[in-house]
């Protein structure tokens, strides 16, 4: 039998040209077609340097594929998703078309009245470690957002052990890259760089997503999510604060969390605070629970690359699930470091 044929729409984005780092070299799979909307008819090999053995011509809409990956921007998806569909061809949208299960939620959210949303219950929600089960058998995924994979790591094993209160408070900082490569004023080097902010303080995209998903591990939370954009190109860390509603101290915590974890490939209950670093081109998630005695605050702490689990790297983990084939392959890329 050949090897599975997958399509990237939006490949000239930092997601997109992440999939292809991750797919051509792939043992399983064939990248046979991407897309744009700027490089229409040029060789990906050109358009993108680092991805330069590829031969392969850029086109408008995606040919005869098994799988496609979507990485366009959020309300894009949603009409390609049912085009694909009719067509038989399973998807993998690392956009936020799919991601939420009530549709009234994208007016409110996104801005846009959903145009299927009668396939919003059908979509599986990509958190690899939560619902393989589902991937395995899915047509359409709805991957992550990458503040979400951080932080739902992050409080997965507390929430489903019952062990913190409805309060939560996520603080996220992101590398310039989870703003995608279309230039403003807003990621301009002068601008980012030796520079701090929060943003989306009064209510960003990844709040419904993180909540919905927390109340589908077992708590109704009333949860404050403030990200930040630090001046680095990759990595997401993210600090999650919860009350303990019993007592625990810290050996206890990271012992149910190494529970929780145990033989997960790509999670690693660290030993220390993780750096962002560690995970950098990688498909890795650190993860380091703590509890502060004083308050009896949970703290937990979750270092991950945005284009790898928080994007590309999670979107062919689901493939290899969906495959049913080994999780790990052409995931195995040891960290870049420093
Ligand atoms: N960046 C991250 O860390 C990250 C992490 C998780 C999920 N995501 C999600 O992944 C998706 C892509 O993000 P990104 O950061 O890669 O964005 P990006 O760098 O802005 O890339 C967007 C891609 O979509 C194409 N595109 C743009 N507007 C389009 C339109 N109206 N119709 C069709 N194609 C269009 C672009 O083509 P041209 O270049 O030819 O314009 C480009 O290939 C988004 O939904 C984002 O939320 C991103």
């Amino acid at each position: 039998m050949g090897k599975v044929k997958v399509g990237v729409a939006g490949i000239t984005g930092y997601a997109g040209m992440e999939l292809g780092r991750l797919l051509l070299k792939h043992p399983d799979v064939e990248l046979t077609s991407v897309t744009s909307r700027s490089a229409v008819g040029k060789k990906l090999g050109n358009v993108l340097p680092h991805l330069r053995d590829s031969k392969l011509e850029i086109t408008a809409e995606l040919g005869d594929v098994d799988i496609a990956f979507l990485a366009l921007p959020h309300g894009e998806s949603a009409s390609e998703v049912i085009r694909l569909s009719n067509r038989g061809v399973k998807v993998i949208d690392l956009g936020a078309d799919f991601r939420l299960k009530n549709a009234g939620d994208y007016n409110e959210w996104y801005g846009f009245t959903h145009p299927a949303p009668e396939l919003l219950s059908e979509a599986v929600y990509g958190l690899s470690e939560l619902y393989r089960k589902e991937i395995a058998s899915t047509k359409l995924v709805a991957n992550p957002g990458c503040y979400p994979t951080s932080a739902l790591i992050a409080l997965a094993p507390a929430v489903k052990a019952g062990l913190i209160g409805d309060s939560i408070i996520i603080d996220s900082k992101s590398g310039i890259s989870g703003s995608g490569r279309a230039p403003s004023l807003s990621v301009h080097f002068s601008e980012v760089s030796e520079d701090v902010t929060a943003y989306g303080i009064e209510g960003h995209r990844h709040l419904p997503e993180i909540a919905q998903e927390i109340m589908k591990l077992g708590l109704k939370a009333k949860i404050t999510f403030v990200p930040h954009l630090v001046p680095m190109v990759r990595g997401i860390l993210s600090t999650c604060y919860a009350e303990l509603v019993r007592p625990i101290n810290k050996e206890e915590v990271k012992d149910l969390y190494s529970d929780f974890y145990r033989g997960e490939p790509f999670i690693r209950v660290a030993a220390n605070s993780p750096h962002t670093k560690l995970t950098r081109g990688t498909n890795l998630c650190l993860v380091y629970p703590s509890v502060d005695p004083r308050t009896q605050r949970l703290i937990v702490v979750s270092a991950l690359d945005n284009l790898v689990k928080g994007a590309a790297g999670q979107a062919v983990q689901n493939m290899n699930l969906m495959l049913g084939i080994t999780e790990t392959t052409g995931l195995q890329e040891m960290v870049i470091y420093p």
